[in-house]
């Protein structure tokens, strides 16, 4: 573990920086020693060559009919002399006439030769080096090693700088993920409030900014979550203690009319049967592989059936409900769709006060079915909109009403909807009217008729 940490970014940066600016300098160093050496080399072999045809043309000038005399020679070893070269000369028949210094020891390569020639007879051949024997002269050889010093400092330069590089971008850039790491721990270990400062570069911002919504998103479901077992405790809470005021008042034997008490036992009982109806419909919903026995409906005929039945319920209120259906045909299973009906429908009854209006509509709509309720109800303010089809969440307004459910009607929808592989969505104005959009593919192959 300790070992996978000290090799994090950093050292990782550091050792890739410096490798790279090590192997430029080392490679520069190799090529442009070589291409050096070989440079110097060819400048002192021309040099030596000149020197050797120059020496052959002087040894040409001072011999008499091809050969040399003590006198010549003597001019020939003070010239010798004075240019510090090591001349050995051989005569036509390749015999050695004259040699300075007298046993020169000469490095391979670093001898030059030239022929001899009187007119256009070759009459003998010298064979030139420097005196010590060496191709270079001792400046060169310090100004070689000069060079391949200032190179190696050259490479150490780029390597510190390289370094220095690499460490500023691995603190630079190991910071901003370490204050990530920090706020995801921090996250991690249950402080959802926690958050990642947005900043830096475009990936670490995008980073943080992902962790951020995250984090937001936990927030917000533990917040419902918690709220949720309050308000089903609430919920669970009303119809038990109003139970239990009756029971306890009919044990003690002061009830007035026995009768109207146990219909409003009744009534507080099918209201709890109601809510645990409601519960396990929502578990059923958001359980996967939900649909079992799909077949093709039409369900502009399904929701005429659930108008009919609601007919009553609204004309008790006082509302005006119609409806507009088109034929069109979806892969689903009857029970579901109709529930994603009726709890539309029931929520347009119960949140549309006397005097409104509700409309049902059903139409193709390119490949898919559309399924709007509208009403003219009380509708939810932009705020509530997101939340609407959260598990038990209500609006104020609901919870205020002594009629209200508990929270999970357009979360079963939702979640039959998707099932059926489609959205729904709403859209509502407060005070004005509420308009919930469902929206279903078609049918692959339509019924026959
Ligand atoms: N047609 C509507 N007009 C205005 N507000 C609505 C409408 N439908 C839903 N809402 C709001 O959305 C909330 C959630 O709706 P949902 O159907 O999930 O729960 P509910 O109706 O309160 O209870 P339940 O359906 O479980 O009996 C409601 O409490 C209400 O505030
Ligand atoms: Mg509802």
């Amino acid at each position: 573990m300790s070992g996978r940490l000290r090799w994090g970014l950093r050292a990782r940066l550091v050792v890739a920086f410096v490798a790279v600016a090590m192997l430029g300098a080392v490679v520069t160093t190799i090529y442009s020693s070589v291409s050096l050496t070989s440079q110097f080399a060819a400048s002192a072999r021309t040099r030596l060559q000149s020197s050797a045809t120059h020496f052959g043309d002087v040894a040409a000038v001072v011999s008499s009919r091809g050969r040399w005399d003590l006198q010549s020679i003597q001019t020939l070893h003070h010239l010798a002399q004075i240019d510090s070269l090591a001349v050995r000369l051989f005569d036509a028949g390749g015999q050695l006439v004259f040699t300075h210094p007298p046993s020169a020891a000469v490095q391979p390569g670093a001898a030059a030769s030239a022929p001899v020639m009187v007119g256009r007879r070759q009459i003998g051949r010298v064979t030139v080096s420097r005196d010590d024997g060496r191709l270079f002269t001792a400046e060169e050889v310090q100004l070689r090693e000069q060079l391949t010093r200032m190179q190696m400092v050259a490479g150490a330069t780029s390597a510190a700088i390289a370094l220095a590089a690499a460490l500023y971008l691995a603190v630079t850039l190991s910071r901003p993920l370490r204050r990530i790491r920090a706020g995801a721990e921090a996250m991690g270990a249950g402080d959802l409030d926690a958050r990642v400062p947005e900043s830096g570069d475009a990936e670490i911002r995008a980073v943080a900014e992902a962790l951020n919504g995250l984090a937001e998103t936990l927030r917000q479901e533990e917040r419902l979550r918690k709220e949720s077992v309050a308000d089903l405790a609430h919920e669970l809470r009303t119809p038990v203690m109003g139970l239990l005021a009756r029971i306890e008042a009919a044990q003690d034997g002061v009830l007035a009319d026995e009768a109207a008490n146990l219909a409003a036992m009744h009534d507080e009982a099918l209201r709890l049967a109601r809510l645990l109806d409601d519960l396990s419909a929502l578990a059923d919903a958001e359980r996967p592989g939900l649909l079992l026995s799909v077949e093709q409906v039409d369900l502009a005929a399904l929701a005429d059936t659930q108008v009919g039945l609601f007919t009553g319920s609204f004309a008790d209120k006082g509302i005006a409900l119609s409806s507009d259906l088109e034929a069109a045909i979806v892969d689903g299973e009857p029970k579901r769709l109709e529930q994603i009906v009726v709890n539309l429908l029931s929520n347009a009854l119960r949140y549309t006060d006397p005097g409104g209006r509700v409309s049902v509509v059903v139409r193709a709509a390119g490949d898919d079915v559309v399924l709007e309720v509208t009403d003219t109800g009380i509708g939810i303010s932009a705020d509530d909109l997101p939340h609407v089809f959260s598990r038990f969440w209500r609006g104020e307004k609901s919870r205020s009403r002594a009629t209200g459910g508990a929270g999970i009607g357009l979360s079963i929808v939702r979640e039959l909807v998707r099932a059926h592989g489609g959205q729904v969505a709403v859209e509502s104005v407060p005070g004005e009217g509420s308009l919930f959009r469902v929206v279903i593919p078609q049918a692959a192959r339509p019924r026959s008729v």
